[in-house]
């Protein structure tokens, strides 16, 4: 089939089943390019507890659709790849969680939005990379057990004077980024400012000029005066960064930093998703509830970048 004859029926089947289609700053081009939203982990969350769709059409991994599930329990939540996971994610379970809280019985539980619904349910608070130093600073506990992203918890307590113990975990795609990718591409382009992921290592953090979640990077592209800029995340952001930003140039640190999961949505696989109405995400409601309390207060902090 054409794209345009996929599209055509994507657009026919969303209308028809009052389907919203969100999809997060990483998915290719041309599924950004049909959403009704792109966006963050944290727009994508808020938009998915506001819409009154009946359907959401999640073009994102497992964990985005599971939050949107937990916030929207009423509404079809379809996940049009149902092996798109989160590694990171997977470094962590509600388990091995427990038993480290019962090491820890001082210290609140902050856990990255790149978790499952059951390691929410067994946390205080959620956090994305958009607001984890102002959720951290928002839990009244001096010391925080962060899971399950080092990288970012170790960025988080470069900015607070909290103690965060950090779980092992990390996005094995940020870490192919190197310190001498955007040192390189600095010397390349000496007036490019740097912007990175804090998923990032620390080494990368500390050559860059700015440490942004996705969503701060698309604003941090609209107001500065830089013409270039080198993006230290996941390529599949270029797409919308180079959409809005006509008029200024994007460098990926590295074409290493992909990530295959993001990439398993296609246009075919929205087509389907809408037609049968799966891979339909559900979280078991004793779960959902518990991981919601902790979703809810993230969202009650807002964002910072
Ligand atoms: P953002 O919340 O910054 O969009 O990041 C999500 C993610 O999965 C990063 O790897
Ligand atoms: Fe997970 Fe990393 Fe992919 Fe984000 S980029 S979804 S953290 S594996």
């Amino acid at each position: 089939m054409a794209n345009t004859e996929i599209i055509e029926k994507i657009t026919d089947l969303r209308a028809k089943r009052q389907a919203v289609i969100l999809a997060h700053n990483y998915q290719i081009g041309k599924v950004q390019d049909i959403a009704d939203f792109v966006g963050d982990s944290l727009e994508l969350s808020q938009n998915a507890a506001k819409t009154e769709a009946k359907v959401i059409v999640f073009c994102g991994v497992h964990f985005m659709a599971e939050t949107a599930y937990i916030l929207s329990p009423n509404k079809t939540v379809l996940l049009p790849d149902i092996n798109a996971g989160c590694p990171m994610a997977n470094m962590i379970t509600a388990e091995s969680l427990r038993v480290k809280k019962k090491e820890l019985p001082g210290a609140a539980v902050v856990c990255y939005v790149n978790s499952s619904a059951e390691v929410k349910a067994e946390s205080d608070i959620c956090c994305t990379s958009a607001n984890a130093v102002k959720v951290v600073e928002s839990v009244p506990n001096d010391e925080i057990l962060f899971v399950p992203d080092q990288y970012l918890g170790h960025y988080v307590a470069t900015q607070t004077k909290k103690k965060l113990h950090l779980w092992p975990g990390y996005c094995p795609t940020h870490v192919k980024i190197q310190p001498e990718d955007i040192l390189k591409l600095k010397r390349q382009y000496p007036e490019a400012k740097a912007i990175v992921h804090p998923e990032c290592r620390p080494e990368v953090i500390a050559v860059a000029d700015e440490v942004l979640s996705t969503g701060g990077m698309m604003r941090f592209a609209r107001q500065t005066e830089a013409k270039e800029i080198i993006i230290g995340t996941e390529i599949g952001i270029i797409h919308r960064l180079s959409k809005e930003n006509p008029d200024k140039k994007f460098y990926p640190a590295s074409p290493k930093a992909t990530c295959p999961n993001m990439k398993r949505i296609t246009l075919e696989k929205v087509l389907w998703s809408l037609q049968d109405m799966s891979p339909e995400i559900k979280v078991p409601e004793e779960v959902r509830l518990k991981a919601k309390i902790a979703v809810d207060r993230m969202l009650a902090v807002g964002r910072s970048s």
